[in-house]
């Protein structure tokens, strides 16, 4: 059987986890492949609004199985806090949790080092969400990081404390003006440590393989974006991870021939949080609009994000590396009343125009062409069928279909996993 992967377009929160929570009535099992708690997927239903951040989103569905795979960096701490949400509503989440026996632990010294770097880089910084998501990938890569299956090991807090010491060494290199106590932070993890032992670790590449040949529908859950990707993201303004469709064959285990749809989402418009390049970023009043109608306001940080036109030259570029089979546009409710939008179809790099992503797309580099589009009026947010969109939107998908060259399937129109409409 087939497995299906998911995942942002852009510079994130494009709207991954209310998705994920519509389709999941039709898989068996839904299983994060990468990130971690640098992650804020909401999903609202029932009048309640849920951010998860490490739990992938299918957990409020009693037909599937959710596993946090071995790709995952996993801070116990936060996936405590998220157990302890989860607890206030009826059923018991922990029963069909799984996870990755490989998948990595971010210790509190990770954080700390996440915080040190950003320090020492003044206004170079990432704009990481200082979820010490960086410092655990590159333990990870270099060979010296902590797994959940050590956990089952005996000498496990030995290697913890030797990986601890070494972190301590490294933060005062940085040499930068920080507080903290170490012994506080670490009651809180081993205690976390303790919860997250009562859940059930397995190897989860086994696990998946075993429900692909028992014909169980899986669906593989991104986070980030497709342009926070380590390899072809805008680095160094990226995260750690591949965000991208090759991430979910690494992140748990999936051989690239099995994967059939890839459901790539994006909103009407773009956003970021964090710093790095945005060429169609905006400073006026349709930018302030979307911030405030989109209510762009980070789901882990809270910080605001920066809003701009669609970027068709990126999104193309995602479509493309990702081999995207089914287009979701999120949010276009936002851009109701809008007298005019804007699509960037190419670039001015450097005095040529061109139509493909290139190095370097910083400011000083990249001028935005646009082509404009008439906006629409009418309030989507009540709308439930494909016929009662209005012409200027149908006109504004059918624009992007033809020029992304893939159908987009759902267009959501509110935040609610009822505002969805299915085309
Ligand atoms: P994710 O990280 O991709 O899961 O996305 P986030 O949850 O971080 O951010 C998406 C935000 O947009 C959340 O607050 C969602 O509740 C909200 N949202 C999702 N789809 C829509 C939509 O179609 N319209 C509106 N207005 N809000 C939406
Ligand atoms: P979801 O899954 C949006 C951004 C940060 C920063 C950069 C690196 O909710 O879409 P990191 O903490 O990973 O070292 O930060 O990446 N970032 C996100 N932006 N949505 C996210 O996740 C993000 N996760 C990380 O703001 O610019
Ligand atoms: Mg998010």
């Amino acid at each position: 059987m087939a497995v299906d992967l998911l995942l942002g377009l852009q510079w994130g929160d494009e709207g991954k986890g209310k998705i994920v929570d519509v389709l999941t009535k039709n898989y068996d099992i839904i299983a994060r492949f990468q990130g971690g708690p640098n992650a804020g997927h909401t999903l609202e239903f029932d009048g309640i609004k849920h951010v998860l951040h490490t739990i992938p989103s299918g957990i409020f569905h009693e037909n599937a199985v959710n596993l946090v795979g071995n790709g995952v960096v996993i801070d116990p701490v936060i996936f405590k806090k998220e157990l302890d949400n989860l607890s206030k509503f009826e059923g018991d989440f922990t029963k069909k949790l799984l996870i990755s026996r490989k998948a990595h632990l971010i210790l509190p010294t990770h954080r700390l080092l996440d915080a040190a770097s950003e320090a020492s880089k003044g206004k170079a910084k990432i704009g990481s969400t200082l979820k010490g998501i960086g410092p655990t990938y590159m333990d990870k890569t270099g060979r010296n990081g902590i797994r959940v299956g050590d956990l089952e090991m005996k000498n496990w807090s030995e290697k913890y404390r030797a990986l601890a010491n070494k972190h301590e060494a490294m933060i005062d290199f940085y040499d930068v003006d920080m507080q903290y106590d170490l012994a506080e932070l670490e009651a809180d993890f081993f205690e976390a440590v303790e919860v997250l032992k009562s859940l059930q670790f397995i190897d989860s590449e086994e696990y998946l393989h075993q429900a692909q040949r028992s014909n169980k529908t899986i669906l593989a859950e991104g986070a980030q974006g497709s342009l926070l990707d380590i390899d072809f993201g805008t680095y160094p303004f990226v995260t750690s991870s591949n965000t991208t469709a090759a991430g979910a064959c690494t992140g748990l285990g999936v051989a690239p021939g099995k994967i059939k749809e890839v459901f790539g989402i994006f909103k009407a418009y773009t956003t970021r949080v964090g710093s790095g390049p945005f060429p169609t970023e905006l400073f006026d009043s349709y930018g302030e609009t979307m911030g405030r109608v989109g209510n762009e306001f980070g789901a882990t940080t809270g910080r605001p994000r920066r809003c701009g036109w669609l970027d068709l030259v990126a999104l193309k570029y995602a479509v493309q590396v990702n081999g995207v089979t089914q287009l979701m546009m999120m949010k276009g409710d936002v851009l109701s009343g809008f007298d005019k939008l804007k699509v960037c179809t190419a670039y001015k790099y450097k005095g040529e125009i061109i139509e493909h992503l290139p190095y370097n797309i910083e400011a000083e580099n990249v001028t935005p062409i646009y082509t404009e589009m008439k906006g629409w009026k009418e309030d989507l947010t009540k709308m439930t069928d494909v016929s009662q969109l209005p012409e200027a939107l149908n006109n504004y998908i059918g624009y992007l279909e033809k020029e992304l060259e893939v159908p987009i399937k759902i267009v959501s129109v509110g935040p609610d996993r009822t505002q969805t409409i299915h085309r």
